[in-house]
């Protein structure tokens, strides 16, 4: 899934995957042409899946991005300078790669989290779902839904799927875990809709859980970003066939033979939650 603030344009994506399903993942900005004209260019790529992010209506507290000074574009700074001496290849890197800079908005030179929250309109409601709704002709998922009200309403709305997430814990500090949420999203619109889960998942155990509690897939974030930073294109590759193996693995110690056969009784934490009444049934 591309994200609104990728590096990388709605068409280069479309022309490097042509015939794969590509996503885009919006964020609504105050100025609703940048946003919708992204959708628009979307479509028009014939992108398959629109994802509605609506969890990051300001930035969270990200600390270690201040800390580092991290800013797009990069800029150096004494401690950037006396960071990379010993490390010749970050030079080579930074010298030979075109600069990162964000393609689908201007940038600003500042944190991810200072553009977020000059540029994002926390006010984006139910309303703006709609405008989406009948701007986009593919599948639309929103991405960031902490409580089971919230995705009734959108089933009820029509959405294709809804994304119980807390954005890998990088917004709001102690929001409601989406694993725990779950089990009852499943059991109330798993039927009418694709429940897909992410935050956390870092081993493939942890998606044979999610699936058994319910979800129809999962998502992963930091994942595939450290391999992608340990190995770029083939550490992605890699990290997928670690994920990939743990799941295998597991499913065998499981004695399980195939997804649909994983229920919520293979998840020994549901006791813990104390949700033991509320299971999804079906598949
Ligand atoms: C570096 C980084 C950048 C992210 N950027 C976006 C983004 O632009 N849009 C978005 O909807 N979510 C963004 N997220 C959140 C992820 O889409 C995802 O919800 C989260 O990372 C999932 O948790 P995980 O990292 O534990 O797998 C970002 C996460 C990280 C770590």
């Amino acid at each position: 899934s591309l994200s609104t603030l990728g590096t990388t344009s709605i068409e280069d994506v479309k022309a490097t995957n042509p015939n794969g399903r590509n996503w885009f993942q919006l964020y609504v900005m105050k100025d609703r042409d940048i946003s919708y004209g992204l959708v628009e260019r979307a479509a028009a790529a014939g992108f398959d899946t629109l994802f509605f992010t609506v969890d990051a209506p300001v930035a969270g507290n990200r600390m270690r991005d201040t800390r580092h000074g991290f800013s797009i574009p990069p800029q150096l700074t004494a401690k950037t300078i006396l960071d990379a001496i010993p490390r010749p290849w970050w030079w080579v890197d930074f010298l030979t790669t075109p600069p990162l800079e964000f393609a689908s908005l201007s940038s600003t030179g500042g944190t991810v989290g200072e553009l977020l929250d000059s540029a994002m309109d926390p006010t984006i409601n139910y309303e703006d779902l709609k405008v989406i709704r009948e701007m986009w002709p593919g599948k639309i998922s929103v991405k960031g839904v902490q409580t089971l009200e919230d995705a009734v309403t959108l089933g009820e709305l029509g959405v294709d799927s809804v994304v119980l997430s807390n954005h890998g814990g990088r917004q709001l500090d102690r929001a409601p875990v989406p694993f725990e949420l779950l089990p009852q999203v499943a059991c109330e619109v798993g039927d009418d809709m694709e429940v897909i889960i992410d935050t956390g998942i870092m081993n493939g155990a942890d998606i044979v859980a999610a699936i058994a509690l319910g979800a129809d897939f999962t998502l992963i974030g930091r994942a595939y970003l450290y391999g992608l930073m340990a190995g770029g294109r083939e550490g992605v590759d890699r990290t997928i066939e670690i994920l990939r193996s743990q799941i295998v693995r597991t499913m065998k110690l499981l004695q399980v033979n195939t997804l649909d056969e994983l229920t919520p009784e293979h998840v020994t934490q549901l006791k813990r939650f104390g949700r033991e009444d509320a299971v999804r049934t079906s598949r």
